[in-house]
């Protein structure tokens, strides 16, 4: 069954939560083929989408952004988000587990409430200076300074205008 992945990648954009950076069919096949992506589908309709990116800076404590949660308007409202997300989180665990922390880390960057519902209820807590003094040197070294949310990286964040991207870490 051949999977439609210009539909996902389609639907994806329409909803304007995504970086439009490297969002191409392609990529995320490729992603799903290297084991970093669970989806859910129906036929050769991708109805669910999240996947891994990064590694991290030192390859011993590894650090796994969970990006492009994605369920389908009719799937969604069901658990479906939750339950990608976990999967591909019991799934990086359990390759690392000859490491010295034994789990790595996880983060997301989101502006949906519905996903820092769903981080919260997996334990991930929202990062900003004051629970992260050294957030803005993490991100640096992650190569992610560019992404980091200004809800990180400034002193009053609950002030900040919504919809604001936030990020979370477990
Ligand atoms: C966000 C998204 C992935 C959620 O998928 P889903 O399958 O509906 O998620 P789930 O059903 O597993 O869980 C949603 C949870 O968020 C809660 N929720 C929904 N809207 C919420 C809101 N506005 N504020 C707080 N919580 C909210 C739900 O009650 C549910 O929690 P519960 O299971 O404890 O009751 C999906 O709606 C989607 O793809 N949206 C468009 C793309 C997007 O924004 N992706 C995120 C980019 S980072």
């Amino acid at each position: 069954m051949n999977l439609n992945w210009n539909a996902l990648v389609a639907k994806m954009k329409v909803t304007g939560e995504f970086d439009p950076d490297g969002l191409e069919a392609d990529s995320l096949e490729h992603d799903y083929n290297e084991g970093r992506t669970v989806i859910r589908t129906y036929g050769s309709r991708i109805t669910a989408h999240a996947s891994v990116g990064g590694g991290g800076y030192f390859p011993w404590y590894p650090e796994y952004e969970i990006r492009r949660i994605y369920v389908a308007s009719g799937a969604n409202g069901k658990g479906k988000g939750r339950e990608i997300v976990t999967e591909l989180m019991e799934r990086f665990t359990r390759i690392e587990l000859g490491l010295p922390r034994k789990v790595p880390t996880f983060f997301l960057i989101s502006k949906n409430p519905a996903v820092w519902h769903i981080a919260k209820s997996l334990d991930f807590a929202a990062v900003t200076i004051h629970s992260m003094p050294y957030v803005v040197d993490w991100a640096n070294r992650g190569g992610l300074y560019y992404r980091l949310p200004e809800s990180a990286r400034c002193d009053e964040p609950w002030k900040l205008k919504e919809p604001q991207r936030w990020l979370y870490l477990k």
